[in-house]
């Protein structure tokens, strides 16, 4: 007996506990409050208690957000104390930085500046031209500082948008020394290839190889081949009689 007054017990308060309301009364009864009111602020709601009438607190003075101690004016603005835009990227120049910036770079900037940066990616062809992405490969822009670059993909330029939303900072630098290196595959001359490189003038009947050059071979990583692997290469190259 006591058993079952016992069990009803548990489910009438279950029950009610759960907001039964009593007919006609919009109140929920309930019988066990548990956490459900609690003296507590409201995100954005306003306080007679602060001074200021807010109940949310403002961030004290110099305080900075996890991960966003930005120290270094140069790698953050690309401009020096003087507000003056960097030459130099302040990242140093290793073939894991370039690799990365390549790799960036395609997927950032080729769709519309073009693989090789010259200013023929997907979006100028689908676009009719009604998009029209500079041309990386002119002398203005092989000649501009680097923080130019980084400026440009930071804030954007004329008809070019912000960037800074989906590149991070340093993503953006090692994306600037690929840029150089695209710019300077398209220069490349004879005197670029190390001595002792087995190398022949172009032949004008062979399908040329498109930006293959020393500086962008290096940037992916291609050992130059060495003279002995050359000269070893070479007898077997010559052989097959040209057209
Ligand atoms: C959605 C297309 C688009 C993407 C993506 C894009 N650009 Fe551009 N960019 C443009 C257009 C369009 C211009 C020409 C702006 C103008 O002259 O109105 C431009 C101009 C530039 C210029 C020339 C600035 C000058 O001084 O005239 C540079 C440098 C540049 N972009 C670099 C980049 C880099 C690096 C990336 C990748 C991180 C990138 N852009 C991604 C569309 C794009």
């Amino acid at each position: 007996m006591t058993r079952r007054i016992f069990i009803l017990l548990v489910l009438a308060s279950a029950l009610t506990g759960c907001g039964l309301r009593p007919a006609g009364n919009t109140t929920p009864l309930q019988v066990h409050p548990d956490m459900d009111s609690q003296p507590k602020f409201k995100a954005q709601s306003a306080s007679a208690f602060f001074a200021d009438g807010r109940a949310n607190r403002p961030a004290v003075p110099g305080t900075i957000a996890y991960g966003h101690l930005h120290e270094d004016d140069v790698l953050m603005t690309g401009k020096d104390a003087s507000g003056n835009l960097v030459k130099s990227n302040p990242l140093p120049v290793t073939e894991a930085t370039l690799r990365y910036g390549q790799e960036r770079f395609n997927i950032n900037c080729a769709p519309c500046h073009g693989r090789l940066g010259d200013g023929n990616g997907l979006v100028k062809t689908r676009s009719f031209g009604a998009l029209n992405p500079a041309n990386l490969q002119e002398t203005r822009l092989r000649e501009v500082a680097d923080g130019h670059i980084f400026d440009v993909i930071t804030n954007g330029i004329r008809t070019m948008q912000p960037l800074d939303g989906n590149i991070p900072v340093s993503d953006r630098w090692a994306i600037i020394s690929y840029v150089r290196v695209l710019q300077r595959s398209q220069l490349a001359n004879i005197k670029d290839v190390p001595t002792g490189t087995d190398i022949k003038a172009p032949d004008p009947s062979a399908t040329p190889i498109p930006a293959a050059s020393p500086a962008a071979s290096s940037a992916t990583g291609t050992a130059t081949t060495s003279p002995a692997a050359s000269a070893a290469a070479s007898p077997a190259k010559a052989t097959p009689t040209k057209k």
